[in-house]
């Protein structure tokens, strides 16, 4: 082990720690912090992958730190960007004087963020991300009722606790949750398909047409990091178009590069109509977004002076210079944590006839490197979703995954690598 990442000089939990545990324990609300006799330590500083205790112990974060530190602790570039910030404007007055620096970063998400999302909605918590998405949904459709997860971690705050997963959150507080969401079981791509899943949200929607939202997240976190089968989230896409209802993805604990992708979405090539994302957004300074489509967006009516949906501290200004920086060091070093040099062009052109019938193009034979030919289906999983017409070298066994949009069939180019 490099001197520079793990050293244990004493023990843990060290002396330091055991001594401020009395006074955390005489002061602080007894719910929040659990206190055993050998964890937590107490946090003195990081940096990069790296958390230092109070004793000097170093130990490697292997947690991102509830997935914030996707460009790592104390980022220099973040670090920098926040303290020229704090010197010149430390807060702006929410909804009433805002500035250049949150205009930017309205502008740079609506860039990075998969294409149509382009309208925002800042905020501080990712609670409060869902929160807004929740009440543009009613807003935007008129309906009061939401399809939700078994599994589901949203946020604790009580809209947030309406749409999750996990009855110990929500038990407690059984009276105040308005709990008439939809629950369904979170499909796992270890035990289910698309189409059975597909087939299980069919059935149990079918008798209601009080639908805002169906909200998932693309990976669900805090419920086990379980990931849905490929196309799950593409039929859910063509599903809520068919019948009217929004899809809101909650990428708060999946989004800024920690998946391979900017979004996790993206994987499906799937857009949403609302995301919610924060954590990894401002670098570990709080700061979260519901963006949405201008027309979801829009439910919501032009400001006469009184904003019906603000806070305090909604665009602060150390927030999306912070949020500003993250991006820029995610953007520069994109190439760390993108598929896309996995990914291999594919050198086929679709007979017309493959494009009225499907099935036929798992035997288009496909030119390899050696001058040879396989079949489509030998080296491919084939899934039609919506999107681009993307492939992916998928694993080790050189499988592929196609998605292909066979309204404008293009499967692209070169089969060299394969
Ligand atoms: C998917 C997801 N959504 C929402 C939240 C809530 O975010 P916050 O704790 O910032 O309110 C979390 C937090 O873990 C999360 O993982």
């Amino acid at each position: 082990m490099q001197d520079d990442l793990e050293r244990i000089v004493g023990d843990v939990p060290g002396p330091n720690t055991r001594a401020l545990t009395a006074p955390l324990r005489a002061h602080e609300s007894r719910n929040v912090t659990y206190v055993g006799d050998d964890f937590p330590v107490f946090w003195k500083s990081a940096s990069g992958a790296t958390v230092e205790d109070v004793d000097g112990n170093r130990y490697i974060d292997l947690t991102a730190a509830f997935g914030v530190a996707a460009v790592g602790h104390s980022n220099p570039a973040v670090v920098a960007a926040i303290a020229e910030q704090a010197a010149t404007l430390m807060h702006g007055m929410g909804d009433v004087h805002p500035t250049a620096v949150r205009t930017e970063l309205l502008e740079r998400l609506s860039r990075i963020l998969p294409s149509g999302l382009t309208k925002t909605s800042l905020a501080t918590t990712g609670s409060e991300a869902v929160e807004a998405a929740l009440k543009t949904a009613v807003l935007a459709t008129g309906k009061h009722r939401f399809v939700a997860y078994n599994g589901a971690y949203h946020g604790l705050s009580l809209g947030a606790l309406e749409i999750g997963g996990i009855p110990k959150f929500t038990q407690p507080f059984a009276p105040l949750i308005a709990d008439v969401a939809l629950r369904l079981d979170y499909p796992d791509a270890l035990t289910t398909t698309t189409k059975a899943a597909i087939d299980a949200l069919r059935a149990a929607l079918e008798a209601h047409d009080d639908i805002a939202a169906i909200v998932i997240e693309p990976i669900q976190g805090r419920g086990g990091c379980i990931v849905p089968p490929n196309g799950y989230l593409a039929a859910l896409r063509t599903y809520c178009d068919a019948r009217g209802i929004l899809l809101v993805f909650d990428e708060i604990y999946t989004g800024f590069g920690r998946t391979g992708n900017w979004f996790a979405c993206e994987h499906d090539h799937t857009i949403p109509d609302m995301i919610c994302i924060g954590k990894a957004m401002g670098g570990g300074f709080p700061i979260s977004a519901m963006v949405a489509r201008a027309g979801v967006m829009d439910a919501w009516p032009a400001s006469t002076g009184e904003s019906l949906h603000t806070s305090t501290y909604l665009g602060n200004p150390m927030g999306c210079a912070a949020a500003l920086a993250t991006i820029g060091e995610l953007d520069q070093n994109s190439a760390k944590f993108s598929l896309a040099d996995r990914q291999v062009p594919i050198r086929v052109s679709l007979p017309e006839d493959t494009r009225r019938d499907l099935s036929t193009l798992e035997n288009l034979p496909v030119p390899t490197a050696n001058g040879g030919a396989v079949p489509l289906k030998a080296v491919a999983d084939i899934t039609f979703g919506q999107g681009p017409t993307r492939v992916r070298r998928y694993n080790q066994e050189r499988r592929l995954t196609i998605v292909a949009d066979l309204n404008g069939v293009e499967l692209g180019t070169a089969m060299d690598k394969i």
